[in-house]
């Protein structure tokens, strides 16, 4: 995935003062970590380990505060496979300091471009409010139309069948190019 890193918006965009897009490295995990866990209770996310963010720090993009040297992380978000075709956004956070600015929406669009050059043909994800994600562009589906994460995830998950969240999914060949 780090090959097909597409960090150019964040330069063109008005509004984002502060922070920077960039692709996470190992040695932000306890970062990311830490934010994660912050709204972990807030935001209904998904508990992760600092060793499974430092394994799979590829996967993830950060806004850094300060600068691409930064280590202090005010976002984040992870784009995992599924399977071959369809790639799951986790973990989207941003620190409250820094939330309405666009850096949530930012992270979201670019790990869509990074699915979209990678050859995913869809992005879907799992969340308690799906607003954000429908301004984005996504469409609510029933969890049922996204067998790779009932398979990955859902199958050994004890809220399996009375799980409290929406699943939606963005078509990157068809959708992404009319989003608002
Ligand atoms: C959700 C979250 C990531 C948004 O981050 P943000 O940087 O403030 O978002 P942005 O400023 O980029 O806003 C993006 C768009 O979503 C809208 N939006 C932002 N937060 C929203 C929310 N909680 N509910 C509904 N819409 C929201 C904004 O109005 C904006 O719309 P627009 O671009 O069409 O004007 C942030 O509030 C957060 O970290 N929440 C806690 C964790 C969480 O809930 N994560 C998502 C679940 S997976």
């Amino acid at each position: 995935m780090t090959a097909h890193r597409v960090l150019a918006p964040v330069a063109g965009r008005p509004g984002l003062v502060g922070g920077a897009l960039r692709p996470a490295t190992p040695g932000d995990a306890a970062a990311i970590h830490a934010l994660i866990t912050k709204y972990q209770e807030a935001g209904r996310l998904l508990p992760r380990t600092v060793d499974e963010i430092a394994r799979h720090a590829d996967r993830f993009l950060v806004i850094s505060d300060g600068g691409p040297e930064s280590t202090d992380v005010l976002g984040c978000a992870e784009l995992a496979p599924l399977s071959a075709t369809v790639a799951e956004v986790r973990s989207l956070v941003v620190d409250e300091s820094a939330r309405g600015l666009g850096f949530g929406r930012l992270l979201a669009e670019t790990l869509a471009d990074e699915a979209r050059l990678a050859g995913f043909r869809s992005i879907c994800a799992f969340t308690h409010d799906a607003s954000l994600f429908v301004r984005l562009g996504y469409s609510l589906v029933p969890h049922a139309w996204l067998p790779e994460k009932i398979a990955h995830d859902c199958a050994g998950c004890a809220l399996f069948r009375a799980c409290g969240q929406h699943a939606v999914r963005l078509e990157l060949a068809e959708g992404w190019g009319s989003r608002a």
